[in-house]
């Protein structure tokens, strides 16, 4: 009953209240962006449905590029065009670049340790910092690159298995296992991944588990109010998930600890933990364990279907444009001999196969509505007020299919890229898949790497097909943490020789 009360009542009056104090102290002159009109208690909920990111560019095809939406008692801005999207991720990247976080990442309190939900402050600088300069640079990545291409070539032999003995291959399962083991091996180093590797299928599952838990639109999020009562049970089995991960991280750092104090320095330890555990041991009180195991945890999550996700939606527009496919497959074979591995140094020389990966990410970003952001204080926007805490979305999908910015945007036609000198890396807002401005993607620089590799190994000595009563590819999409087919591309590989 109260819980009733305070949903019908109070919680509306109090947001009517806030609202109407916000609009006097803002004055005159300045107004809020345009909206649909939010029913009561509920606000535009409903108008999200199962694809928020269509239904919200549906919606600002109505409104315009800067709309405003009352989701429950959170209010939203939501940004559908390129020069609205610079505003927010580079002209004023300042104001916008806090990020509103979820209920669920409150467990175990990570988001005071998490790289990607704390505030832009001296902490997020650090952890950024050691991930840029000692991770993720082009010398630290190089130094791995041998270790991932072990992995790649368990994901050649698995392909080459299926065509052995006629079976299809799940895209999108074979990539993911691939992204994390590819990403096992560059923080765990080699050893680690076959020592571990009961604990790396172990851990496979529980970050499965925990994407199709962080998908589920939480009510708590909607309701602040109602984080205490966790009404749908997302908090608490997020939490069990999250103990999981992190007891699985500490045996890791037992090890390695026990490892090198039992005089085992190998130099195969010049891996990504070994640099994140030299910070700890030479400032314990800043850089915690705990941040060790948060970040570990951000990396995996934030990297591993993003990744995948993104090889299966390009492999299922290469099978529905096999002319596509062949011109792939004729720049692969060109450069590389068949049998020949494809080596990270070698994505330099292959423009038709970056043109496929951009023109992937412009129809199918795996984070559609980028990660959360929100306005720090009131702030003008491009004429409008956008009011302090409000959550900022920036609907890359939207942009990706605007025929405003595009020719034929719902076409699959990587020759575009072939012409226009347009990169992802947060300068061209036509194509952001990465977000932008100081909150761009960590990983970009490996994940760069991984997806290219993953594909042309899908793509340079095999033909595919569909499976037998499979007319054509399903392009349906399944809104979660990110965006992935709602059906698993299967299709079935031929060798070539
Ligand atoms: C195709 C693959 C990937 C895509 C599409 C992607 C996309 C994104 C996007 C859109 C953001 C938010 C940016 C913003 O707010 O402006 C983000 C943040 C982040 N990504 Fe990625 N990502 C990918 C792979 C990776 C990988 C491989 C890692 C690490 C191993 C990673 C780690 C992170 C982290 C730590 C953040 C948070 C950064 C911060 O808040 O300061 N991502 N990513």
């Amino acid at each position: 009953m109260d819980l009733i009360f305070t949903l019908l009542v109070i919680l509306p009056l109090a947001a009517a209240g806030l609202w109407f104090r916000r609009a006097l102290r803002r004055g005159p002159g300045l107004k809020l962006p345009p909206g649909p009109t939010p029913l009561p208690i509920l606000g535009n909920i409903l108008s999200l449905g199962r694809k928020p990111h269509q239904s919200l560019a549906r919606l600002a095809r109505v409104h315009g590029p800067i709309m405003l939406l009352k989701l429950g008692t959170r209010t939203a801005a939501v940004i559908s065009s390129p020069e609205a999207a610079r505003a927010v991720l580079q002209k004023q990247d300042l104001a916008f670049c806090n990020r509103s976080v979820p209920d669920t990442s409150r467990v175990l309190d990570h988001h005071r340790y998490s790289v990607v939900w704390l505030p832009v402050g001296d902490q997020w600088r650090m952890i950024r910092r050691i991930c840029k300069d000692k991770m993720f640079s082009a010398q630290c990545l190089d130094a791995g690159r041998s270790l991932r291409m072990e992995k790649l070539k368990n994901l050649v032999g698995h392909v080459d298995e299926c065509c052995a003995s006629g079976r299809a291959v799940d895209v999108g399962k074979a990539a993911f296992t691939t992204s994390l083991n590819l990403m096992w091996t560059s923080l765990f180093s080699a050893d680690a991944a076959e020592l571990g590797s009961s604990s790396s299928s172990e851990f496979r599952d529980l970050v499965s588990a925990m994407m199709e838990l962080g998908g589920k639109p939480n009510l708590s999020d909607y309701f602040p109010i109602l984080r205490g009562f966790d009404p749908q049970g997302i908090f608490r089995s997020s939490e069990a998930y999250v103990a999981k991960c992190f007891a699985l991280f500490d045996e890791i750092i037992d090890r390695r600890v026990k490892m090198k104090s039992g005089g085992d320095d190998r130099t195969v330890w010049n891996d990504m933990l070994e640099t994140l555990l030299e910070f700890n041991r030479e400032d314990p009180s800043r850089f915690t364990l705990h941040h060790v195991k948060n970040l570990l945890l951000n990396l995996f999550v934030a990297g591993s279907d993003t990744t995948s996700g993104t090889v299966e939606w390009a492999m299922a527009e290469l099978i529905r444009n096999p002319d596509k496919l062949r011109k792939a497959r004729h720049e692969l074979r060109t450069v590389l001999s068949p049998d020949q591995l494809i080596q990270e140094s070698d994505i330099s020389q292959l423009p038709y196969l970056r043109s496929i990966v951009k023109e992937t990410f412009r129809l199918h970003p795996t984070l559609p509505l980028l990660l959360p952001r929100k306005a720090m204080e009131d702030t003008e926007l491009n004429g409008y007020i956008i009011p302090k805490n409000a959550q900022i979305m920036v609907n890359i999908w939207a942009i990706g299919r605007d025929t405003e910015v595009w020719q034929d945007a719902d076409k699959f036609i990587p020759e575009r890229f072939m012409e226009k000198d347009i990169d992802f890396r947060g300068q061209h807002f036509e194509l952001t898949p990465f977000g932008g401005g100081r909150r761009i993607c960590l990983g970009l620089p490996l994940a760069y790497r991984m997806v290219h590799i993953m594909l042309a190994s899908f793509v340079k000595d095999y033909e595919w097909k569909l499976e037998e009563g499979t007319m054509k590819v399903d392009m349906e999409e399944r809104f979660g943490l990110s965006l992935q087919k709602a059906i698993s591309l299967t299709i079935v590989p031929n060798k070539l020789v």
